[in-house]
């Protein structure tokens, strides 16, 4: 038996939810220690009931803002009434200046208090300057970085009239099927809670009324990556150890960085949709975690609740959402419509209307909206802000550093900048719209930088260029295009033409952007279309390529890591992909990046993720058995573990020690050499397993991580002090605990890394 020692805070937080678990007001749980607490209460005793409903209500973009209502249009029609009575708080989709100050103008001069609207918007990388796809940022461990690509969008869209973006999306993604693993940070808990405090940091700032910030929004609360086959949209159903190790953590992190918003999600999770929750919306998220900002439902996920088979129809929907927690309703139009009447009924209390406004009320205050509605309303800030320089020079700082050299035999790369005949192959090479990535709606078409203009930088090589195969034209941000090029091979001969006469071949081969992100996800993760028989028939000829992938998730291409010598990980990298790419290709920065999700070989293999819980089999054969732990067909490994990226340069870990500080906490130290022949950057990871344990734990866990840069034969002593946080974990009553026992410890370049030592706590 283990003795385990409980968190008084966890206990703390249980004992405010038992005492505040009856119905009704006494859930309601705002507080009052905001500094806005007084001017947000003297308007509510104002508001009518209908008023503050109002303030719950988040509407579309509905027509042409600067323009008239269109004749006929109904639904618009009924949009521009409800503004004009103050029965909507939020708008989503209405962006630039001009029109933003059109809709803020009829919330603030129209309406019988004036109150201004917050307008939201997806700026998911970027707003109009990309950066590359939040998985992409994720593989460059670098925090810093992150955060400032963070502040671009945030400086980008604030000088767009938008004061809240629906980002970070914090759903842990294990299942490089579903289309939306490209928006969030990977499969790690530890390093997601990391990447999404950074984000929060970058889009708010340290103060929310700073014009050049704006509000984040924590996102999908919560399930949402694990959509059953990676079917987006899909039922997703886990266990508490689940739930409250892997799945929550990166939501709490953002809490503790006083994210002002959250969005709920789609999914089903055990039986209940998300949006209708009540344990994770007011038990968790408000009463344990003490949120004081407001929960918006995802698009229509209210109404949803209704196919779902939870609510009976929207007046239902309408009561089980508030109820439940969620405060504002994006795009379902059922609590403008229902609220009112519910009170009155008396299914759902007052004080949770209350409560509601009081939350998104006090958003707006701390943003300085009271103060001054059109403060994100000035066309010459816009017109300074968006695209400068300062922010081409960040995006491409962070698409450089996001990319993943995940192969490099007989150090093909990097490519020689003179005297190369070099032959650049794929659609990709040529494009300039698919490294935008998905979710881009505030960026023009075609404004990255291809891969052929950026390796035009380096003008001493010959390039000579085929597309081989044509993918796709892509589809595009809302319509379906289904029409993947599936065998037209006419492209081949001229391929193979100019492959057969280079030095080194550059095949530029992937996914089309729209083919990930929302509503985009993949049976397969393989090479769309004919690239794979491409890849292969050039191969044939000659054998010196260099891969360079461009996708929103990891792909599973055994073949190519099996023949071909170089494989660069370059995601869809944003407006600067072409320069980060190329200055990565021919040496200029040495790549870093480290892959924030496991690589499977096969689909089958799905979920495969590094962080897995042991069986009571071996892993290793068993002669003569087939008792043990495997599949007949295909390896347990994966192609790419998580942690995984190569440098041009060689990292050596060597003298790992433990050593208690005598304070309960350890002090894990090694060191770190370059041992290879030039300048490079290492992400030294840490993993600790907890051997035996009251809730098994994973065979190992990421716990810590530190980027580092060594000059060619320059070492450096890393320490990493492990602490009850590092060593416990939540039981399965989402109780915090630590338990004495047999603890290793691993340390290295990737989670496959074998170098550890052991202590005992
Ligand atoms: C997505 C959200 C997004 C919202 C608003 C939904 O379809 O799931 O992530 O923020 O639309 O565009």
């Amino acid at each position: 038996m283990k003795k385990a020692a409980f968190f008084g805070i966890f206990i703390l937080a249980l004992t405010f939810v038992a005492c505040n678990s009856g119905t009704g007001s006494s859930k309601v749980s705002s507080d009052s220690s905001s500094p806005f607490a007084a001017e947000v209460d003297s308007l509510l005793s104002i508001m009518t009931l209908e008023e503050k409903i109002g303030q719950m209500n988040q509407y579309n973009g509905f027509w042409n803002v600067t323009g008239p209502v269109p004749a006929g249009d109904e639904a618009a029609n009924k949009k521009y009434d409800h503004l004009k009575k103050g029965w909507v708080g939020s708008m989503l989709n209405v962006r630039g200046v001009e029109n933003v100050r059109a809709v803020q103008k009829i919330a603030v001069e129209e309406t019988r208090l004036g109150i201004p609207l917050i307008i939201g918007f997806d700026a998911i990388h970027g707003y109009k300057t990309l950066s590359p796809i939040p998985l992409a940022e994720a593989a460059s461990w670098d925090m810093e970085a992150i955060k400032r690509s963070a502040e671009v969008s945030a400086a980008e869209s604030a000088a767009s009239g938008i004061n809240w973006t629906f980002a970070p999306m914090v759903d842990i993604g294990r299942d490089p099927r579903w289309g939306r693993v490209m928006e969030g940070a990977g499969e790690d808990p530890y390093l997601g809670s990391k990447i999404a405090m950074a984000r929060v940091k970058g889009f708010q700032g340290d103060d929310l009324s700073d014009p050049f910030t704006i509000a984040a929004c924590t996102k999908h609360f919560a399930g949402y990556g694990f959509a059953e086959g990676g079917k987006d949209y899909n039922t997703a159903d886990f266990g508490s150890s689940t739930l409250y190790n892997m799945v929550l953590p990166p939501f709490k992190a953002t809490v503790d960085a006083d994210v002002k918003t959250f969005m709920n999600s789609f999914n089903v999770l055990n039986g209940i949709p998300a949006t209708g929750d009540e344990f994770l919306q007011r038990e968790i998220l408000k009463g344990q975690w003490n949120f004081q900002g407001f929960v918006v439902s995802d698009w229509g996920s209210i109404g949803e609740m209704i196919p779902h088979g939870y609510a009976e129809d929207g007046k239902h929907a309408a009561e089980l959402a508030a109820n439940a927690g969620s405060d504002m309703d994006m795009e379902s139009y059922l609590y403008v419509e229902h609220l009112a009447a519910l009170v009155q009924e008396g299914k759902v209390d007052e004080a949770y209307i209350n409560d509601a406004a009081r939350r998104i009320l006090t958003v707006k205050y701390e943003l300085g909206l009271f103060e001054n509605p059109y403060k994100y309303c000035d066309e010459a800030r816009e017109k300074a802000t968006i695209g400068k320089e300062a922010h081409q020079e960040a995006v491409l700082d962070m698409a450089k550093k996001s990319i993943v050299l995940l192969k490099n035999e007989n150090k093909l790369l990097p490519l020689k900048k003179s005297g190369q005949r070099i032959a650049v192959i794929g659609q990709f090479a040529n494009d300039k719209n698919s490294p935008l990535g998905s979710w881009r709606i505030a960026a023009d078409d075609n404004t990255a930088v291809s891969l052929m203009e950026g390796m035009a930088a380096y003008p001493d090589n010959r390039l000579t260029y085929a597309l081989g195969a044509q993918v796709s034209v892509g589809p595009t941000s809302f319509v379906m295009e289904t029409k993947i090029n599936e065998d037209d091979t006419s492209g081949f001969a001229e391929a193979i033409r100019v492959a057969r006469s280079a030095d080194v071949v550059v095949m530029n081969l992937g996914e089309v952007g729209w083919q990930t992100g929302e509503g985009r996800s993949r049976a397969n993760i393989d090479l769309p279309g004919v690239q794979q028989e491409l890849l292969e028939a050039v191969y044939k000829v000659n054998k010196n390529i260099v891969l360079v992938l461009q996708s929103g998730r990891p792909l599973a291409l055994p073949w190519a890591d099996e023949n071909i010598p170089a494989i660069v990980q370059a995601w869809q990298l944003g407006t600067q992909s072409g320069n980060a790419i190329a200055q990565v290709l021919y040496g200029d920065y040495n790549p870093s990046g480290k892959m924030p999700m496991t690589t499977p070989r096969d689909k089958g293999q799905i979920p495969l993720y590094y962080n897995h819980k042991s069986t009571g089999r071996p892993t290793i054969p068993a002669p003569n058995l087939v008792f043990w732990q495997h599949y007949m067909d295909e390896s347990n490994d994966p192609l790419y573990p998580f942690g995984h990226g190569l440098s041009y340069t060689e990292f050596k870990y060597d003298g790992l020690e433990v050593n208690a500080n005598g304070d309960g906490s350890y002090k894990v130290s090694f060191t770190l050499t370059n041992s290879g022949a030039v300048k490079g950057k290492e992400v030294a990871q840490l993993y600790i397993q907890d051997v035996t344990a009251s809730v098994t734990r994973p065979v190992r866990e990421l716990k810590g991580f530190e980027l580092v840069e060594l000059e060619p034969g320059a070492s450096k002593e890393i320490t990493f002090n492990i602490s009850d946080a590092e060593l416990g974990f939540y039981n399965n009553d989402g109780e915090f605990i630590v338990e004495d026992g047999l603890f290793r410890v691993f340390v290295g370049g990737s989670s496959a890394t074998q170098y550890s030592t052991e202590f005992a706590r």
